[in-house]
């Protein structure tokens, strides 16, 4: 419960939010894009507890913040010692009495879930190993932008079913953009995600394709969209990962399968000549800064849309 009786408004998941409230959300980024610096957060006070390295995620939140007239502080892995120095309903609890918001970055889904339980305020998921919901945001708001459109778009993802794939797949599915993955064995998509992506489908009316060819997922595609073979805790497996993925890199032949105005996307952080080859995303159809770009645009429109659900 909030500080107002009222439970707060979380996001801990694509879930979390209805496909109307999604679309709703890119069209706000859309708008605050235009407006710059405003003011509707100010005094509010957001703490980014980070168990994870980041670039993107941490700097599109804090300028997000101030940009909206708030401020924000940053707690490093080191810091907080999220269940082993303090358990989590504890640092939720103690966090609640201080901040107006908390973004975190963690491992377990679980964690999320427990501090949004135990917190008065409302929980951002900034990455888990299980969804990174805000990635999906600025993706959907990227291929909007670019394409005009959403509906009937197709976009392949080739690599790693994980987080990343996770919330892109259940963003696609909810929006009426058709859906193609394609992974190695043993990497595949979670059937739980794709069971509920599939629901969201049937009302959207987006088709998904789940294969292990990545040449029939890339076929007369709008949007090629791939990630890192190897996520963070995941550096012990990474010469194995290298070996099971080696067919599963976007290049320049798996490009010329697409349409001929398809459009490159990847997350970020990128490891060039693995999942995807050198120099691709130096390319025209690359457009993986605008995309790293919109994270903060997308993200604002959650942040003010949060704050205005309080
Ligand atoms: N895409 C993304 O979340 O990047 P960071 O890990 O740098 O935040
Ligand atoms: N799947 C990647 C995404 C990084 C933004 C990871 O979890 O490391």
């Amino acid at each position: 419960m909030g500080k107002t009786g009222i439970k707060p408004k979380h996001f801990l998941t694509i879930n979390d939010i209805t496909p109307n409230e999604l679309l709703e959300l890119l069209d706000s980024a859309i708008d605050l894009k235009t407006r710059g610096w405003i003011a509707p957060l100010k005094q509010k006070m957001m703490a980014l507890v980070f168990e994870k390295p980041s670039l993107r995620t941490r700097v599109s939140f804090e300028v997000a913040m101030r940009q909206l007239g708030g401020q924000s502080l940053y707690l490093s892995p080191e810091e907080v010692g999220l269940g082993k120095r303090e358990s989590v309903p504890d640092v939720a609890r103690v966090l609640s009495r201080f901040v107006d918001i908390i973004v975190l970055r963690t491992f377990a889904q679980k964690n999320l879930e427990v501090l949004a339980e135990f917190s008065s305020v409302p929980v951002i998921n900034a990455l888990s190993d299980y969804e990174h919901p805000c990635q999906a945001l600025a993706d959907l708001l990227t291929i909007y932008e670019i394409k005009g459109k959403l509906k009937w778009l197709t976009v392949a993802y080739v690599g790693d079913g994980n987080n990343v794939a996770n919330s892109l797949m259940q963003a696609c599915a909810m929006t009426g953009v058709n859906f193609h993955i394609a992974s190695p064995k043993g990497y595949t998509i979670d059937p739980a995600v794709l069971k509920k992506a599939q629901t969201y489908a049937k009302t959207s009316g987006s088709k998904i394709m789940v294969t292990e060819d990545p040449r029939a997922a890339a076929k007369d595609v709008d949007v090629l969209y791939t990630d890192t073979w190897t996520s963070m805790g995941q550096e012990t497996e990474a010469a194995v990962r290298r070996e099971a993925f080696a067919d599963y890199q976007i290049n320049e032949k798996l490009v010329a399968l697409a349409k001929r105005n398809v459009i490159i996307m990847h997350c970020l952080p990128a490891h060039h000549g693995e999942e995807v080859s050198v120099g691709l995303l130096d390319s025209p159809q690359s457009v993986v800064f605008d995309q790293a770009e919109n994270r903060m645009h997308a993200q604002k429109a959650l942040l003010a849309w949060i704050f205005a659900k309080k």
